[in-house]
């Protein structure tokens, strides 16, 4: 078997959106355009509904959907398409952050209303970081948005991306006509309520044919017009730029209508990055090694209390997963071997015998992994970029039963290695604080902790409103904060100091009066993470 080959066909990207703009939907239509499902309907949303913060059933549906729904894999062109699916919901952020650290290139799905929105800014600075190559997807065309040109400029000033579109639209709303494809120079004209996924190609062979006036009237004078503009403003697409995350091509559509979703994937399929090289603490790791790695990237608890078993989602780096094979499990220096790994084919589930650089395959753990856990063939190194990124809210985990002290430790230690939220521990290990990116997580821990651990807590507001890592080439610097701000410094789980501040305000005043001191925004200092110090903010 030719490795290099299979890892030439591997595509593996996640789609990511604010909420609502469109991410499911899409999500759909590509399986349907790729032939994995049949019809419209059969991916579900793995929303929680807005009103139902607090319904548990909903909760566990979405936990269990999402399970379902993790990966998904089609062929196209002789191309295996892995879509890592990424919650819908904005409190469950840090897994999107966290599958980001797992795919090649991302699809970003803008709504054309609503343009740029607060979520699709936070995950775009993780692409950033990680200069991931992202295409967008300005979605809901067949409603009245932003006008397109004052949308390039929204994208480019919001998303700090060169934006260089491939499609544009011929009007929008109930006037929208269409597309024109700036690459192949053709229209696609658009049918509303359009449900089959058949070519509407029209093929003109240059903008000046009088068919165009004759299809679209005066809409053509306009498209001859922005295209010409286009052409103007813009430099021609260049795909090392996107593959170095530098520029992102546009594409104008509506999922929903099946419309643009085709172009959208001929050019993924065209332009999007096979399995890359990855960073370790010891070297870098190429896809086409002999010898298997892969890491961790997230794991599922077993919706079924009797068992307690969870999913562990690993990511193929290099060489060849087999079934039933020991490999080296590095942080817990042993050996694990696995008799049931799976991977997805749009919904179903099946047992696997080997798996390529760029697969996503589920492992049956028994708290073996934690997020960012690396699997080799014996080699001792741990993949970088897998960072926890800084909480939003914190709060402080009372125990309400004291009689199951040991349960709660357990729980919260187990809850908080499955990345559900982050725990931070005062130095005398008697405050614990419970960090998360949305307030949804709380609600999920405490069930959890009484359903599955038997132990019952409450959470505290704190007053904390960011926390920075911190760290420093001279120790005695980082000492003399720690004792000076004894009271906001917490250790996170693999003993890193953090620092909590109660507004931005604060924490910029520590900035300053500790020069020395570098404050983080992720738990990876040296490659991924944006230093404060240095100016930015990264999420
Ligand atoms: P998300 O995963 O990003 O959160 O978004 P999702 O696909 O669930 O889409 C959010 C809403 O936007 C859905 O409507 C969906 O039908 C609609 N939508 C998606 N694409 C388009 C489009 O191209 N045009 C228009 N007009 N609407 C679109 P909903 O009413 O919230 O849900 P549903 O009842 O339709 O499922």
């Amino acid at each position: 078997m030719n490795i290099e080959h299979e890892i030439q066909k591997r595509r593996t990207f996640a789609i990511i959106s604010h909420p609502d703009a469109g991410k499911t939907t899409l999500t759909e239509k590509l399986l349907l355009f790729g032939g994995a499902i049949q019809t419209a309907g059969a991916v579900k949303s793995n929303k929680i509904r807005k009103s139902a913060t607090s319904d548990f059933m909903d909760i566990e549906r979405q936990r269990g959907i999402s399970v379902a729904t993790s990966v998904m894999t089609f062929e196209y062109n002789n191309l295996f398409i892995n879509i890592l699916d990424t919650p819908g919901h904005k409190d469950f952020a840090e897994d999107t952050y966290r599958t980001l650290t797992a795919v090649d290139s991302v699809i970003l799905v803008v709504d054309s209303v609503k343009g740029v929105e607060e979520q699709t800014e936070k995950l775009m600075n993780v692409c950033r970081m990680r200069k991931t190559p992202v295409i967008i997807f300005i979605n809901k065309l067949d409603r009245e948005g932003t006008r397109p040109f004052e949308l390039m400029d929204e994208l480019e000033r919001k998303l700090e991306i060169k934006v260089r579109p491939l499609t544009w639209p011929i009007g929008m709303g109930r006037g929208f006509k269409g597309v024109y494809n700036l690459h192949e120079k053709n229209v696609y004209l658009f049918k509303p309520g359009k449900t089959t996924i058949e070519d509407q190609r029209l093929l003109i062979n240059d903008l000046d044919d009088s068919v165009l006036d004759e299809k679209i009237g005066s809409d053509a004078g306009r498209l001859r017009e922005d295209v010409e503009l286009i052409e103007g403003v813009y430099d021609p697409f260049d795909i090392g730029d996107y593959l170095s995350g530098i520029v992102a091509p546009v594409f104008f559509g509506s999922a929903l209508n099946n419309f643009g979703v085709r172009e959208l994937l001929e050019t993924f399929v065209a332009i999007a990055p096979p399995p890359k090289v990855r960073e370790t603490d010891q070297r870098i790791v190429e896809p086409e090694e002999e010898k298997f790695s892969g890491f961790i990237f997230k794991i599922h608890a077993n919706l079924d209390p009797r068992h307690r078993d969870r999913i562990a989602f690993l990511r193929v780096c290099s060489g060849k997963f087999e079934r039933d094979k020991y490999f080296h499990h590095v942080r817990l220096n042993k050996n694990l071997r696995f008799n049931n790994p799976y991977n997805f084919m749009a919904r179903n589930k099946s047992i696997i015998d080997e798996a390529f650089p760029g697969d996503v395959i589920g492992l049956y753990d028994r708290n073996n992994f934690k997020i960012g856990d690396t699997l080799t063939e014996g080699e001792s190194f741990t993949f970088r970029g897998i960072p926890s990124f800084s909480p939003e809210i914190f709060k402080e985990l009372v125990n309400t039963d004291p009689m199951r002290s040991k349960q709660l430790d357990k729980g919260i230690e187990q809850l908080t290695d499955e990345g559900v939220a982050q725990l931070f521990t005062q130095q005398d290990g008697r405050r614990k604080i419970v960090g998360t990116v949305g307030e949804l997580q709380f609600d999920v821990i405490q069930y959890r902790l009484e359903h599955e651990y038997g132990a019952s807590c409450r959470f505290q507001s704190m007053n904390y409103a960011k926390a920075c890592w911190i760290t420093s080439d001279n120790p005695a610097k980082l000492d003399e904060l720690t004792r000076a701000k004894s009271r906001h410094i917490f250790y996170d789980k693999d003993d890193n100091p953090v620092f909590f501040a109660e507004s931005q305000w604060l924490l910029n005043s520590a900035i300053e009066n500790f020069p020395e001191v570098e404050f983080h925004f992720t738990s990876e200092f040296k490659t991924d993470s944006v230093i404060v110090n240095s100016g930015r903010e990264a999420i």
